[in-house]
């Protein structure tokens, strides 16, 4: 496998970067258990039907949950809602319990709702594509909530956060 300072890796990542894309927290609710993290590898890749591809590291806790769930909540982090973004991303549910220090309610299928990002869905898992050191879980939406929530918080932005595990 090519090294770190392989010249397409490099650049790879350099693109990557620049994209720039929004910041997002995934929840998921099985067996008793609730998790949640920060995601930025999450895009909508279908208009119709409307799917959501969300991909989670085989390393977070929010995936070994994610495994036994029906369904997930994905979350538009507002670019306002930072302090989220830092519990989501900087601390592990392995140490943690992120959903006690924030404030969310039960939504449909039992997956939480985080009060803090207005612009959110729940969507049913379709299919589940090993992609690497990630998993790619593909969302059917089944209910969505599109409200004025400010502009997103962006990776440039939520870079400066550790990742609570390493990807
Ligand atoms: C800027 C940024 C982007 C991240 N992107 C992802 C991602 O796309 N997928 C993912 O599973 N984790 C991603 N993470 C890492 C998780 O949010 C982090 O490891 C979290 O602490 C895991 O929590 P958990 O163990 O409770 O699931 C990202 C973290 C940061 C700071």
């Amino acid at each position: 496998m090519a090294g770190s300072d392989d010249p397409v890796r490099r650049a790879f990542s350099g693109l990557a970067l620049a994209l720039d894309g929004p910041m997002l927290i995934v929840t998921a609710a099985a067996g008793g258990e609730r998790a949640g993290c920060l995601i930025g590898f999450g895009t909508p890749c279908s208009i119709d039907p409307p799917r959501f591809l969300a991909c989670l590291s085989k390393a977070n806790r929010t995936h070994r949950v994610a495994r036994r769930a029906t369904h997930l909540g994905v979350h538009v982090v507002p670019a306002a809602a930072a302090g989220l973004a830092d519990l989501f991303g900087d601390e592990t549910g392995d140490e943690v319990d992120k959903l006690a220090r924030c404030a969310w309610r039960e939504g449909p299928h039992g997956v939480p709702l985080l009060d803090g990002c207005p612009n959110r869905f729940v969507g049913a898992v379709r299919e589940r594509i090993d992609v690497g050191d990630h998993e790619a879980l593909l969302l059917d939406p089944v209910w969505a909530e599109h409200r004025d929530g400010g502009p997103a918080l962006r990776f440039g932005a939520a870079r400066r956060i550790e990742p609570g595990h390493p990807a």
